[in-house]
């Protein structure tokens, strides 16, 4: 274990690690893996990804248990994730067992930088597949390079599982809604960078962006999915341009394990007014309460924790996914893999 590290104050960023691994996809075919101690790559000037967006990456966390093991978090559907994102950009599919291959590679050569049991942090492990290949025309690449970093992380949002205020972004789209919001693509990133920044500068946590189309409905919440609690029911949006985050799938099951109704459906904004819990989720978010939602431009405000505590509802479901991820409760779905 690193004895330098403060891992108990770490934030949400990037963290030099000592090796990160990375694989090319040259005259058709994945070559070998290969491990590199550089943070830098060298890549063409007329590379696709810089010029046409072929770039899609992954977000998947490590814990460290009680028991000193090393638990890996449904890196299956992050897999599966990242061959619906290249599949969009028309870049080569990462097989699975590349996939996880490098992801444990990466692991194994960084252990000293995962966090300890009962620290709050965890390791954060990045996945990044590009199109190397030079083109001028809008065309895909040739040649591909898939890579990962991994480095410990703390709470993405500072407040952490403290309830922090939204803005509701009526003026921006993050994804068209026959575009490419449902895959993790560095595009949708780049077209939330402005709603977002606004959100932050007049002190917010993160946008909500409605849908793209009419506007009525809930889509996401930055970088992390929606969703509420009315009575015993957990409810989500359901939308083509938003990213199927791993997260609410697992609080999906967790929330009809512990007996609520789950509804994933179209949300009206109206409905804001109804809801006695709301909260973003997602791999680096977990979960954030939601206390308040503000939107200036309909003169609208929701609030929510009104005792300035996260509710009942989405404590249980916090506290339960974390135990599961580090393997304080049994592991009932297979969802976690050990790094031996
Ligand atoms: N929505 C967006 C736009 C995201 O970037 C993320 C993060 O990955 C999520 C939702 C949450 O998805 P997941 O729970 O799979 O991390
Ligand atoms: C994640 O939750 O893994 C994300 O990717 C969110 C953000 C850092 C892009």
């Amino acid at each position: 274990m690193n004895n330098n590290i403060d891992w108990g104050n770490l934030s949400f960023g990037y963290f030099p690690t000592k090796y990160n691994v990375r694989c090319y996809w040259r005259d058709g075919q994945w070559g070998e893996l290969e491990v590199s101690s550089s943070e830098i790559i060298n890549i063409h000037i007329a590379a696709t990804c810089l010029h046409y967006g072929q770039d899609a990456f992954e977000g998947m966390k490590a814990f460290t248990g009680k028991d000193g093991k090393i638990r890996l978090f449904r890196w299956q559907d992050n897999a599966q994730r990242m061959k619906e994102s290249a599949d969009v950009l028309l870049m080569p599919e990462v097989p699975e067992n590349l996939f996880i291959e490098a992801v444990e590679k990466a692991i194994k050569l960084n252990k000293e930088f995962v966090p300890p049991y009962g620290t709050g942090a965890s390791l954060y492990i990045r996945p990044l597949l590009i199109g190397t290949g030079a083109q001028v025309g809008v065309k895909p690449a040739n040649e591909y390079l898939f890579i990962i970093f991994v480095g410990p992380v703390g709470p993405y949002f500072k407040e952490g599982f403290n309830p922090v205020n939204i803005q509701v972004a009526r003026d921006y789209d993050r994804a068209a809604p026959l575009g490419t919001g449902h895959v993790k693509v560095g595009g949708n990133y780049g077209a939330s960078l402005r709603a977002t920044e606004r959100a932050h500068h007049e002190g917010y946590s993160a946008c909500l962006f409605l849908d793209a189309k009419e506007k009525k409905y809930i889509d996401e919440c930055g970088p992390a999915n929606f969703f509420a609690i009315k009575g015993n029911n957990y409810i989500t949006p359901d939308s083509h341009s938003i990213l199927p985050s791993i997260t609410n799938k697992s609080l999906i099951q967790i929330a009809k394990d512990m007996g609520m109704t789950v509804e994933k459906r179209h949300i009206p904004f109206e409905e804001l007014a109804e809801f006695d819990e709301v909260g973003a989720c997602g791999t680096a978010a977990v979960i954030s309460p939601v206390k308040q939602i503000v939107d200036a431009e309909a003169g609208k405000v929701f609030n929510y924790c009104k005792d300035g505590k996260a509710g009942p509802y989405s404590t249980k479901l916090y506290n339960k996914l974390l135990s599961i991820q580090n393997g304080d409760e049994p592991d009932n779905y297979g969802w976690t893999h050990i790094i031996e």
